[in-house]
């Protein structure tokens, strides 16, 4: 059985994602890609980058089987297995050190505690000279930057109470805390956002 999984927008924004990654991200850089999801974006972008070494993860098992399938069969030798990470988790991802770490489309489709969680670990596990690069929909100054943006946090919150697009501000704050500064807010298609931070 193919445990293969694909998400329609990944075909639309890995390129965009990848032109930003490319200039953000050393070349040598150990990634840590946090909810990975299906894991097409983790093949996509270590093939893309050669010289990376990629270390997908997500909590559920289902999509870490679906990124082990994909790893299976790209055939290419720069990802690595995945590990089962929440970033709600205490202390999740002790011992280890990454340059980068990447969440695409997680923040505003998990709880809160989830992004907490995700700025206090990168606090902790990035290098000295390390990047936290977020993607997804944001509010700016507690509103929406445009109207499918308001829809789609409506639906967000429909799925969870929980979930829902967070203010840039917000993120901001958190990452803060733990000595990771926003250093660029870059327009997307699709009135999505690239947030990258840095110490
Ligand atoms: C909408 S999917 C995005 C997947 C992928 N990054 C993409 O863009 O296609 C959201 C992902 O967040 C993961 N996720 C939700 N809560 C999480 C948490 N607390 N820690 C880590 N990942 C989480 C889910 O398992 C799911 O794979």
């Amino acid at each position: 059985m193919d445990a293969r999984q694909t998400s329609p927008s990944v075909a639309r924004n890995r390129d965009p994602i990848l032109d930003v990654l490319r200039r953000v991200l050393a070349p040598r850089a150990r990634v840590l890609e946090i909810a990975s999801g299906t894991g097409e974006h983790a093949v996509y972008f270590a093939a893309a980058m050669p010289g990376l070494s990629w270390q997908p993860s997500d909590p559920d098992p289902a999509a870490r089987a679906s990124i082990a399938a994909w790893i299976d069969a790209s055939g290419i030798a720069n990802v690595s297995p995945p590990l089962a990470i929440d970033v709600s988790s205490e202390d999740w991802g002790a011992g280890r050190t990454f340059d980068a770490i990447v969440a695409i489309n997680m923040i505003h489709i998990s709880p809160w505690e989830a992004t907490l969680g995700l700025t206090a670990g990168a606090g902790r596990l990035l290098s000295e000279r390390g990047v936290l690069y977020t993607y997804g929909a944001y509010k700016r100054g507690g509103r929406h930057t445009a109207p499918s943006n308001e829809s789609f946090d409506a639906w967000l919150k429909e799925r969870d109470p929980r979930f829902g697009v967070r203010d840039i501000e917000d993120v901001e704050a958190a990452a803060k805390q733990h000595g990771l500064h926003l250093r660029e807010a870059i327009e997307m298609p699709a009135n999505n956002l690239s947030l990258v931070f840095r110490r």
